[in-house]
């Protein structure tokens, strides 16, 4: 097939007389702002220091920005608890700060998405303040319930036995206005009440105001959360005995999560982006996290006539992939998206975030190799690609002792538990030097702890040798540029057990193969009997660091040589 590319307007290419958004072969990077690099000395990562950034941003390859929240904030829950949704807070910087970055974003070439957290507010809010003073129109704002009653200790008994994603009730008594109000995270929280048309129209405007200012998309936050079932109704147990007391895991979230009203309210902020696309001739993206169940997420997608989310977020690359994984849970994890995503929707990887363990701490023996080994995966399939910040240099975990948890999750866990529940370790500076705190702030502290390994593990390191993590990932992004990558066709397979391997081929354009071994030993491989239209030799283009193998190297396909968890991509 001849394929023609035409450029249309700002933001959209025609493929073959098909539009092609710029999002949708973006690789976007999430900046974690408190741990990206910090310029006032103050230990916390800041806005003008995403802006010192972008040279760096550049040399990745990356074509997007997404910031979690910058937003004025307690930080009971580190942004996601917004006391305003219209500022920035103090503590990343000023409005000067964030039209500069917005600036030299765009003078970069590179888009900017913002996070957008309509579920809940702070209780700082001026919203709740008002709220619990029960003044209109904000009187119902917030999910308000009477008490029960009070127990044999004269404690307010809560409306029901719904529990918080961080532990423990999710209703809180507020003595002021003698009611309890539902927060599904932190007690700082509160949940906002989407059956009350002013909360929607306020979380319209509140879109339409960062689009104004020239933002060019945004991430939503927990949709799943959105609404509850209008009964309060108390939830089934899952009598799980593996789940500790009082922990989420005890419910079986049937009336906080996934309701189907979610969706209607997605597609009002799909019409806010609609409209101000129609009305500027802008693309803006439009993003979510998915939710815990598979059928809804792709739900999110809506579909062709009826549009919602540009994209939900894929984690099966994270959630389908065990310790141990195989060949064969690899392609489960491609199939199950690619097969279940509606008709003409666009994919999109991801393999870490702020919430969950980096992606090389993820499979047990902690070589980095396999972590290397699905990035070539994320980042060489067809649609989004989402690198989470460090993961270009191929950072760990870090360990993060009880006394320096900061994380709201891993406190209310206490200190037997909160190892298991913390997302402190994947949240620690980013190692851009072995200077003293990895050359991450002016100061003589970090928030959090930076990860020791930085005196072997950081950028500058990595970009003066030629075949390191960063040059790894460099050559990934370069790839991603290409037709093949962007428009190519895709074939998959677990050739066996240990090897999991794709096509991509376009036309005219250079072909890649992707191969990878998931196994913790080196394996043997006759690719060609599974790929027979590639020739027997092609040249490596991308091997992991633990393989002897380097680019231009030619390469057998009926005999392939991989170590273990390694992955190879090869050029014809
Ligand atoms: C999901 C965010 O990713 C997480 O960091 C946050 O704690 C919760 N939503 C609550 O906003």
């Amino acid at each position: 097939m001849f394929f023609r590319f035409a450029v249309l307007c700002l933001g959209i290419l025609a493929v073959n007389g098909q539009t092609i958004k710029w999002w949708s072969t973006a690789t976007l990077y999430q900046v974690y702002p408190r741990s990206l690099k910090d310029t006032n000395g103050d230990g916390v990562g800041d806005i003008k220091g995403i802006t010192e950034s972008i040279p760096h941003f550049i040399q990745s390859g990356i074509d997007c920005v997404w910031l979690s929240p910058i937003y004025k904030s307690p930080m009971k829950d580190f942004g996601y608890d917004i006391s305003d949704y219209l500022s920035i807070d103090p503590i990343f910087g000023t409005w000067e700060d964030f039209l500069e970055l917005s600036n030299a974003l765009k003078a970069a070439g590179l888009k900017l998405v913002m996070d957008f957290v309509p579920n809940h507010t702070s209780d700082e809010h001026d919203w709740f303040i008002r709220s619990v003073n029960r003044e209109d129109p904000y009187t119902n704002y917030y999910i308000w319930k009477d008490s029960l009653g009070l127990d044999a200790n004269g404690t307010q008994i809560p409306p029901n036995n719904w529990l918080s994603a961080f532990a423990g009730s999710a209703w809180q008594w507020n003595d002021q206005r003698q009611q309890f109000y539902l927060h599904q995270f932190t007690v700082g929280q509160p949940d906002l009440d989407f059956r009350n048309p002013l909360v929607l129209q306020e979380m319209k405007n509140i879109l339409r105001y960062w689009l104004d200012n020239g933002v060019d998309g945004f991430r939503i936050d927990a949709p799943p959360h959105i609404i509850e079932q209008i009964d309060f109704l108390d939830e089934p147990l899952t009598n799980d005995p593996s789940c500790p007391e009082n922990q989420f895991c005890q419910l079986n979230h049937i009336y906080t999560m996934n309701q189907p009203e979610t969706l209607d309210i997605l597609r009002e902020f799909r019409q806010v982006i609609d409209q101000y696309q129609s009305e500027t001739g802008r693309v803006i993206v439009l993003m979510s996290e998915p939710s815990n169940l598979h059928n809804f997420t792709m739900s999110y997608y809506g579909t062709e006539q009826d549009p919602i989310m540009d994209f939900p977020f894929n984690f099966n690359l994270i959630y389908d992939l065990p310790a141990e994984t195989f060949a064969i849970d690899i392609k489960a994890a491609l199939d199950k998206w690619l097969l279940d995503m509606p008709t003409g929707k666009v994919a999109n990887w991801v393999t870490g975030n702020h919430d969950l363990p980096r992606t090389r701490s993820r499979f047990g023996i902690d070589d980095g190799e396999f972590a290397l080994s699905l990035y070539m995966i994320r980042m060489l399939l067809p649609g989004v690609s989402v690198t989470y910040y460090g993961e270009e240099i191929n950072m760990e975990n870090t360990f993060v002792s009880w006394q320096e948890t900061r994380d709201p999750q891993g406190c209310n866990a206490g200190p037997d538990l909160y190892q298991k529940y913390s997302r402190d370790p994947a949240r620690t500076p980013f190692q851009w030097n072995s200077q003293n705190l990895a050359g991450f702030t002016t100061g003589s502290t970090s928030w959090l702890p930076v990860n020791p390994n930085y005196v072997n593990l950081n950028l500058e390191d990595q970009m003066s040798s030629i075949r390191t993590e960063f040059t790894f990932y460099q050559r990934l992004a370069e790839a991603r540029k290409s037709n093949t990558i962007r428009f190519g066709s895709l074939e998959y397979k677990s050739i066996n057990n240990d090897v999991f391997a794709f096509t991509r081929e376009i036309q005219a354009d250079d072909k890649y193969l992707v191969i990878v071994n998931p196994n913790d030993i080196e394996v043997r491989v006759n690719v060609r009997a599974a790929f027979p239209q590639l020739p027997e030799i092609g040249l490596v283009y991308l091997s992991t660091l633990g393989l002897t193998t380097t680019a231009n190297d030619p390469i057998i396909l009926s005999d392939v040589i991989l170590d273990a968890r390694g992955g190879l991509v090869v050029n014809f």
